[in-house]
């Protein structure tokens, strides 16, 4: 096998036989797994769900699991993390909103065809691994991994009992309306409520009233939240102040999450910087100077100076964008905190400079 490889690289130079193989096939690389576009859905005016056929090394998803996209924009590659919003077993796909440049890009310009890049599927934020009655707390974009787990488990398991509490600005903004009412129709266990802030303001968490009244039974189930920072901290909120009153007994409590509540983020706030000085950025490899200030990530830095900067979740949870210090300190912008050892690997989305920085990238 080695040989014929071997064989087959002599023939191909300089290409490699897995480009040449590429060419026929788009999705295949030995190097860069990719996802073929097989179908493209328009769920309102500012989002779309994209379908891929992932080629050779995609781990099959779990319900709720995300991964990172890589996009190409102006020949420069650019990744984003998504949920996967499709049922697990099945092809997975993307639900894009339009909030900036890629996911622009995705929903308006994505056609069946077109090749993704891919990194294999990630994140904590999955189904029990035993029954449980469950309510979910979604708002906005925050719906994606809810829906691929809603997708999995009501049709499959129709004894689940299920409480969504969906919010969106108007019907028409509320992306899965339709097909979310007509699983509600069809499995009584599965419930579905649906919160317009256009017309009703937005969700009270600021005390358990308004849940009590959707969802009387909510402190007795394993509860999962995803949307915009100020309706998950909201949630985070009441949940800790249940479980410290008493409300939620310890014993509803996820093995993975005291609070009982799981959250899937986004984005985060990077706030940590703020009124302090920066400095002179060099980047080695790639030999670039920049002046940068003490509250921008080194990642926006260096995509801003052209250099090539790996990235993924852009919010400090998937360390792909580790990059070696040589010399200077960062500050965490979650924390505030300030650190630096030569040599250290640094999460460049979550890290400003503290003072002159030299990265080895
Ligand atoms: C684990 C994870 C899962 C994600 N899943 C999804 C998903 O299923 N669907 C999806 O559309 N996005 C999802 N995102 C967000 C996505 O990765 C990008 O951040 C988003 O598409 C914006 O990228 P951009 O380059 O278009 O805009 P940028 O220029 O990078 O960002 C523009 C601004 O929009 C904010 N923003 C990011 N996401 C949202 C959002 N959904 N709604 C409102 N503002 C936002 C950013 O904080 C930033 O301030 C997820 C992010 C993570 C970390
Ligand atoms: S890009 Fe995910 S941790 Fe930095």
């Amino acid at each position: 096998m080695i040989r014929l490889r071997r064989l087959a690289s002599v023939l191909t130079t300089p290409l490699a036989p897995e480009d040449i193989l590429a060419l026929f096939n788009p999705v295949f690389s030995a190097r860069q797994l990719r996802g073929v576009v097989t179908r493209v859905v328009q769920e309102t005016a500012q989002s779309a769900t994209i379908y891929f056929h992932p080629g050779r090394g995609w781990q099959a998803h779990l319900a709720g699991q995300w991964a990172r996209i890589g996009v190409e924009l102006d020949g420069v590659r650019h990744w984003r993390s998504y949920s996967l919003s499709a049922p697990a077993g099945t092809d997975p796909a993307i639900t894009v909103t339009d909030v900036g440049a890629v996911s622009g890009a995705l929903v308006r310009t994505t056609r069946p065809g077109d090749v993704l890049f891919l990194a294999p599927p990630q994140g904590n934020f999955i189904l029990p691994e035993h029954p449980r009655s469950l309510l979910m707390l979604t708002a906005g974009s925050g719906i994606t991994p809810v829906m691929s787990m809603i997708r999995t488990l009501v049709p499959r398991r129709p004894d689940a009992d299920v409480v969504l509490i969906h919010s969106a600005r108007t019907p028409q903004d509320s992306i899965f309306r339709e097909e979310l009412a007509e699983l509600a129709d069809q499995f009584p266990n599965f419930r579905v409520n649906q919160w317009f802030t256009g017309e009703q303001g937005r969700l009270d968490f600021s005390s358990t009233v308004e849940l009590e009244r959707i969802c009387p039974d909510w402190a007795e189930r394993a509860a999962y939240a995803c949307g915009p920072e100020g309706f998950l901290d909201d949630a985070e909120a009441l949940w800790a102040a249940a479980l410290e009153s008493g409300a939620i007994g310890s014993d509803v409590a996820l093995r993975d999450d005291p609070g009982s509540l799981m959250i899937e983020r986004f984005t985060t706030s990077l706030a940590g910087g703020a009124g302090h000085d920066g400095g002179l950025v060099t980047f080695e490899s790639s030999d670039r100077e920049v002046e940068a200030d003490g509250d921008t990530p080194l990642l926006d830095v260096g995509e801003d100076a052209g250099v090539l900067m790996p990235s993924g979740c852009r919010m400090g949870i998937c360390h792909s964008c580790l990059t070696p210090l040589l010399a200077g300190h960062v500050r965490d912008l979650r924390t505030g905190e300030v650190h630096g050892e030569p040599g250290q690997l640094i999460q460049t989305c979550v890290s400003a400079a503290a003072g002159p920085v030299n990265l080895e990238i």
